[in-house]
């Protein structure tokens, strides 16, 4: 049986071809979503050396934790687990050694086999191929060999997960095939695409005689993509919005200001040199001098505890959380219980606009780059991906795009329907 699965950076799903139509399966409880999460109940939290990736080799499939429950297991207790968020972000990193990828592969594979599992149970059969989504490029444009590496740690991680064959498919082409399927005419169409780790774009010919080609490079005009998403947009808001509670722009009472990087690395999640600087025992005792030599102590205290509950994923949560209820909301609030704080820290749209000036800034240049190379207007621009979601960002398109239509697609569920339509055209 032939599936499509959208490994995402944020979420995970899978379809299968069933009754003449695409089926999304449950994969957590009845959702058709589970987070890229993952949970290790061993304490293997020295992180001071780069080589500490989760050793799965050490872990039983069944003490592990996936999704909500694995984000549920860290948020009880930060520092009595391992806990993995996103890991399709490191797999383009420059300078991972071999043990490093077998590490992380095993890490992916044990999630892929989860959602396996968790799809096969509402099947009579099992899935052996399966279409993979990817992003356009994993890391920076151009970055062909971080591609490269990404693509080959996906396939060896699906193969121990249990799938035969395995092939990939840029994630904005699955969603123009999903939107091709329901098509009657011949359209040129560009896919933009903002997920939780990647920005995607391609422009892209459709149309009805061109569903059962089985080679559609040709009818590709132009893509770029890079690693930059909904978690690049939680870290900006971290940094912009809550840091300033925990010292961010403070001075000391020499007058010398803190230096930024200690803010900049608390937030960064996705970076694993940040992450290791930020709980290395150097910055510890920063923090402490900062903290008797600071004009608000109080505040950089704040820092320094964050570090020692190892909280900076939750605090990212919390942002995250926040930064879904500003596209709902004016104001929405950063609770810090989790520090044994009654202290929340309230964020509004204008100082999340601020934020993301740089990430909206780099949106528009992916655009332009993609419609440069297909050298003709579209006709419909299609949006897709979580962040597609955010009026910040959807103002700035209706800016970038003008009079150009705007057309939404099922934000969470395009990728995978269109990568399993390509899976019944490929696998039959
Ligand atoms: N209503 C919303 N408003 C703003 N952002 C949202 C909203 N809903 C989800 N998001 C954000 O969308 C992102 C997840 O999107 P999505 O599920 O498309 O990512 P993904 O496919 O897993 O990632 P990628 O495609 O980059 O690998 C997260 O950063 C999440 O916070
Ligand atoms: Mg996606």
């Amino acid at each position: 049986m032939f599936a499509g699965f959208d490994y995402g950076t944020s979420n995970c799903s899978i379809g299968v071809w069933q009754n003449g139509a695409v089926r999304l399966l449950p994969v957590e409880g009845r959702n058709s979503l589970i987070a890229s999460t993952l949970y290790a109940p061993k304490p293997d939290l020295e992180l001071n050396h780069r080589d500490d990736v989760l050793d799965m080799s050490t872990q039983s499939f069944d003490a592990l934790k996936f999704g909500n429950d694995a984000l549920q297991a860290y948020l009880r207790d930060p520092t009595q687990g391992y806990f993995v968020k996103s890991p399709k972000s490191f797999l383009g990193a420059k300078g991972l050694n071999e043990r490093i990828k077998d590490r992380f592969i095993s890490v992916v594979a044990a999630m892929m086999g989860n959602v396996k599992r968790n799809a096969e149970s509402h099947l009579d059969q099992a899935i052996d191929q399966v279409i993979i989504g990817r992003p356009v490029n994993f890391q920076g444009t151009g970055g062909a060999a971080e591609n490269q590496q990404a693509l080959q740690m996906l396939v060896a991680a699906a193969h121990e997960a249990g799938f035969a064959d395995v092939a990939f498919l840029f994630e904005p082409m699955a969603a123009a095939m999903e939107y091709e399927a329901s098509l009657e005419s011949e359209e040129k169409i560009l896919v933009v695409d903002i997920g939780g780790g990647t920005t995607d774009c391609s422009f892209v010919l459709i149309g009805p005689s061109r569903r059962e080609v089985k080679n559609r490079d040709a009818d590709i005009l132009g893509h770029a993509g890079e690693r930059q998403g909904g978690n690049d947009y939680d870290q900006a808001l971290a940094l912009h919005s809550v840091m300033p509670t925990f010292g961010f722009g403070d001075h000391l009472k020499s007058g010398l200001p803190i230096p930024n990087t200690y803010f900049v690395d608390a937030v960064s999640t996705n970076d694993v040199n940040a992450q290791q600087r930020y709980f290395s025992r150097t910055t510890g005792e920063r923090l402490d001098v900062f903290v008797r030599e600071g004009v608000h102590p109080r505040r950089i205290a704040r820092l320094a505890r964050l570090r020692e509950v190892r909280s900076t994923y939750r605090l990212l949560n919390e942002v995250e959380r926040a930064k879904v209820n500003l596209s709902e909301h004016e104001t929405a609030a950063v609770g810090l219980g989790f520090l044994n704080e009654a202290v929340e820290v309230v964020c509004d749209r204008k100082g999340f606009g601020r934020s993301t000036t740089r990430l909206l800034d780099r949106l528009s240049d992916l655009i332009s780059e993609t419609l440069k190379q297909g050298q003709t207007r579209p006709d419909v621009v299609y949006l897709t991906g979580g962040m597609a979601g955010a009026p910040v960002v959807r103002q700035h398109l209706e800016k970038v795009f003008g009079r150009l239509p705007l057309t939404d697609s099922d934000h969470f569920g395009s990728v995978t329907t269109g990568l399993t339509i390509w899976a019944r055209n490929q696998f039959t």
